[in-house]
């Protein structure tokens, strides 16, 4: 008896316990990402960048690899957010790792490495150096825009697709945009606003769900195919392609001033948030088996002869990182008008699920990383349940972002 009372105690207490303050809930994140950091610098080669931590073994990756600039960039934003004179330089030097970038071969996603890691510190130090850098990049991006097409091409032509364009390329106009803003170049934000309007007009269905890959006829501009890489199948929503066209969208927004492309963000918020689960943090894709929503096995483009395939009573995964975008992006668009508060209430009941022990690994664990259970390819198996070095990152933002509301 007197332990059902001291349970029931306990119960109370815990329940009526005050939630932790957000401003303190960041300072222990960035804490942890101070500790962890400084040991993951330590681990790392000189000429490569962290992606991931994988059966008990760093992960690197080459510098011109897609998500080379987030590590520095997060040591930006620890600077940022700290103060801290030793994450300067520390950012300073991951940063200078990618000084040859421009002349290496390099793809769409150099918008990504590039404004992850000297936007960042351009924004912070102002040193003209970075925003050459930017100048450079951003030039060298728009080599990749085809006019006919209205897009940058994000894969080179193969044998499933003539002119790939995934959603995730919208995240690469940044660069363009605040290329174009801090130098006077508007021949950057042409090309971005070009690409966005393409976009949006071909690569969403009426419910402001997103394809992950549209492909055009590099000679007419034509949509040959709306199919998926990394999602479920064809015509699932996979969740961080999601996240990239909200957080995308916002963007040029922010940079434009346009309204349809708010319009645009908030009909893709519209469709992600009542699929999200009760933690707030997505699933892998919307429409996967286990998933409320699921499609079914045999959907249209759905997996036949890959490496995974669901059965019932296997969990569903979760992608961290998908979490991450949607929250930093929320909190943007929030600032952007939020009449009901449902944008910022959803932004932080995902920071608070990131920040609690299910997904914020304790200092000296997840190979330094932040975040846990995020997914790079599922059905491929290819990097499940793992930490991703671009989750890390875009939470670290999101927190900034929040603590500046
Ligand atoms: N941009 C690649 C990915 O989101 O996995």
């Amino acid at each position: 008896m007197k332990s059902v009372l001291l349970a029931a105690f306990l119960f109370a207490s815990l329940s009526c316990a005050p939630q932790e303050p957000m401003s303190k809930l960041t300072a222990r994140v960035f804490d942890t990402a101070a500790a962890q950091f400084t040991a993951l610098e330590a681990e790392l080669p000189a000429d490569r960048m962290p992606e991931t931590f994988e059966n008990g073994a760093l992960k690197d990756g080459k510098l011109n690899g897609w998500t080379s600039g987030f590590f520095p960039g997060s040591l930006w934003l620890v600077y940022e957010y700290s103060g801290d004179v030793r994450f300067r330089e520390m950012a300073e030097r991951q940063t200078a790792k990618l000084d040859s970038i421009v002349a290496m071969k390099t793809h769409h996603d150099i918008g990504f490495q590039v404004n992850s890691s000297f936007g960042n510190g351009y924004r912070l130090t102002g040193k003209p150096e970075y925003l050459e850098m930017m100048r450079a990049a951003a030039a060298k991006l728009c080599t990749r825009f085809n006019p006919v097409v209205g897009c940058t091409r994000s894969w080179d032509p193969g044998k499933r697709w003539n002119y790939p364009v995934i959603i995730d390329n919208m995240m690469n106009l940044e660069l363009l945009m605040e290329a174009s803003r801090l130098t006077g170049d508007q021949s950057f934000a042409q090309v971005g606003k070009t690409h966005a309007n393409t976009t949006m007009r071909n690569h969403f269905r009426d419910d402001f769900s997103t394809w992950h890959v549209v492909s055009y006829d590099e000679q007419t501009g034509e949509v040959l195919k709306k199919q998926t890489s990394q999602g479920f199948c064809d015509d699932s929503a996979w969740s961080r392609g999601q996240a990239w066209g909200l957080y995308g969208y916002t963007m040029m927004y922010r940079e434009t001033g346009d309204p349809a492309y708010l319009a645009q963000a908030r009909g893709i918020a519209s469709f992600i948030i009542p699929l999200l689960p009760e933690d707030g943090v997505p699933e892998w894709d919307f429409n996967a088996p286990g998933t409320a929503h699921a499609f079914g096995m045999d959907a249209k483009g759905a997996p036949k002869k890959d490496v995974y395939i669901w059965k019932e009573g296997d969990p569903v995964m979760r992608d961290s990182s998908a979490g991450a975008i949607i929250a930093s992006a929320l909190v943007e668009l929030s600032g952007y008008g939020d009449p009901d508060g449902l944008y910022i209430r959803t932004a932080e009941k995902i920071l608070r699920t990131l920040a609690s022990p299910e997904y914020l690994a304790p200092v000296g664990e997840n190979g330094h990383f932040l975040l846990k259970h995020g997914v790079t390819n599922l059905h491929k198996w290819s990097g499940v349940d793992i930490p991703l070095t671009y989750g890390d990152y875009y939470f670290l933002e999101a927190l900034i972002r929040f603590s500046k509301i």
